[in-house]
């Protein structure tokens, strides 16, 4: 046990795991036996993305999909290092067809949450063209076929969370009651919030971001908007006064806009969004089991997006469903449904045993942060069926992840199942899967949460447990010292 909770290496079988579940409530799908691609996984299927209604299309050669994981490991202009285009080479040997975005690139220097987030801008538009090289020419090896992949490059900015020459330099939307006392950051200082002047100039980023990934060969981008970053943080801007914000149609014309925008100068490049589709209110900073801030000052609370605004602990998905609707019709050719942010309430956003060493004890079994995920993304999908959507938050499945992701495809609870964390310590796990391979359990993600404890003390991300190329690095002796001091 840890932290309470029975490990999931514990359970003997699929039975006992399914056992588990019960006693928690949770109602996740576990198929026996997983099939290969020979034995018709509903895995191996081919997904269609894109429509008349997006002027292209595209079909996408099997059901698994790499989530977006940046490395903090690109070189200070911006451009890949050795770390980084290995991490790209991985996704391009785990067999997943679709690869969402690969890792969040800045659209202009003052969005790097770290001084060494890869750049979408002119000056790397061959460090581009080499990261996606990588991958594609890495699977090209492997399988053969590349027709049938789709890459795509996230964009982003950091806002609140921007730290683009390492201290914390936050650009925000609104003051959040909440997560300003969290950050320490002064309620009254106007100087960090956006104006909407500055807003314009940041939507002709974006696009100038896309034309280039465009022309450094991805066939989509990723409007970012989740995590609490900037664009996720607009959804939630009530407080904030002017276009931006207020009522839904001002909280979403940011990310309306710079879609139109894309669709409107680059026809031929798809576009995604991967969005936090529910969200908490912000936990608070401790070593002890999580909990959250105090907010009955804050009712109704007013600063979250998918959140019930009478008992914030509890989602809700109505604004979700209608920006979900929005963007099917302005064109968006698939979504990547996550929760939350890494910063102010990780159990929701990557459930895990372990905490980081920035993070508090789960304050649930995780598998309960599993259930809720994927029963959010089963209610999207319900209600905008014609949306390609993509599921987030399987990692912590581990030895079974292959059992649920099986059954909730063929269910139709979701087109594709994303992989994070897992793909870092064992990227073959899609390609042995669809090959009908027993899993290496060896290289399981156990969720120790040693790639986010790594830079939230300035070391490079990667899997020191369990990936041998980083446990032989000298980083993983500093990391060592980090987490025993
Ligand atoms: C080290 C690390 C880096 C990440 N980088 C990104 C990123 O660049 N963009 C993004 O949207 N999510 C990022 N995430 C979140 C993951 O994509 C994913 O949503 C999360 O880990 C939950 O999925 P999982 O349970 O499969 O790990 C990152 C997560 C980790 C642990
Ligand atoms: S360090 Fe490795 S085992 Fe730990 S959470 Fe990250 S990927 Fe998983």
């Amino acid at each position: 046990m840890a932290g309470g909770y029975p490990k999931i290496a514990q359970f003997k079988d699929a039975g006992a795991f399914r056992s588990r579940l019960s006693e928690l409530g949770l109602s996740l799908p576990v198929d026996e036996r997983v099939l290969s691609a020979a034995e018709s996984s509903p895995l191996a299927e081919p997904l269609l993305i894109g429509s008349e209604r997006t002027g292209s299309s595209f079909r996408v050669g099997n059901r698994w999909c790499i989530h977006p994981m940046e490395g903090w490991d690109a070189n200070r202009d911006g451009s890949p290092s050795e770390f980084t285009l290995r991490r790209w080479r991985n996704f391009g040997a785990s067999g997943a067809k679709l690869i969402w975005g690969g890792e969040a690139a800045a659209v202009q220097g003052d969005g790097r949450a770290n001084p060494r987030q890869t750049l979408a801008t002119e000056e790397n538009l061959s460090g581009l063209v080499q990261l996606r090289e990588t991958l594609v020419g890495e699977h090209a090896a492997r399988f053969g076929n590349t027709d049938d992949l789709l890459v795509g490059l996230q964009l982003t900015h950091s806002g609140r969370y921007s730290r683009p020459d390492g201290p914390p330099a936050p650009r925000i939307a609104y003051h959040h009651p909440l997560l300003d006392a969290k950050m320490g950051l002064d309620p009254h200082d106007a100087t960090v919030v956006w104006t909407d002047d500055d807003l314009e100039r940041l939507i002709d980023c974006y696009v100038a971001a896309a034309k280039l990934a465009e022309q450094a060969g991805f066939q989509f981008v990723d409007v970012k908007a989740c995590h609490g970053y900037l664009l996720h943080e607009f959804l939630s801007a009530r407080r904030r006064p002017g276009r931006f914000g207020g009522d839904f149609d001002g909280r979403s014309r940011i990310l309306r806009t710079i879609i139109e925008r894309i669709r409107a100068e680059v026809p031929r490049l798809l576009v995604g969004v991967r969005l936090s589709v529910f969200d908490t209110v912000p936990f608070a900073t401790s070593r002890e089991v999580g909990r959250p801030m105090a907010f009955d000052a804050v009712l109704p609370y007013d600063c979250g997006f998918g959140v019930d605004a009478h008992d914030p602990l509890t989602m809700d998905l109505r604004e979700p469903i209608e920006l979900l609707r929005t963007l099917r019709d302005l064109g968006v050719a698939m979504v990547n449904l996550s929760a939350g942010s890494p910063y102010y309430n990780p159990h929701v956003q990557r459930p895990a045993i372990f905490p980081p060493s920035d993070g508090y004890q789960p304050p649930e079994d995780p598998l309960v942060g599993v259930g809720r995920q994927v029963d959010a993304a089963r209610r999207c999908k319900e209600a905008v069926a014609d949306l390609p959507m993509v599921g987030t938050g399987y990692t912590y499945l581990q030895d079974y992840l292959p059992h649920v992701a099986q059954a909730v495809v063929r269910a139709g609870w979701i087109d594709s199942v994303g992989l994070g964390r897992m793909v870092l310590s064992y990227p073959e796990l899609p390609a042995d899967v669809l090959a009908g391979r027993p899993l290496v359990r060896k290289q399981l993600c156990r969720t120790f949460s040693d790639c986010t404890t790594a830079p939230r003390n300035g070391i490079v991300s990667g899997c020191f447990p369990l990936d041998a190329y980083y446990k032989r690095l000298p980083e993983a002796e500093a990391l060592r010292r980090v987490k025993f001091s």
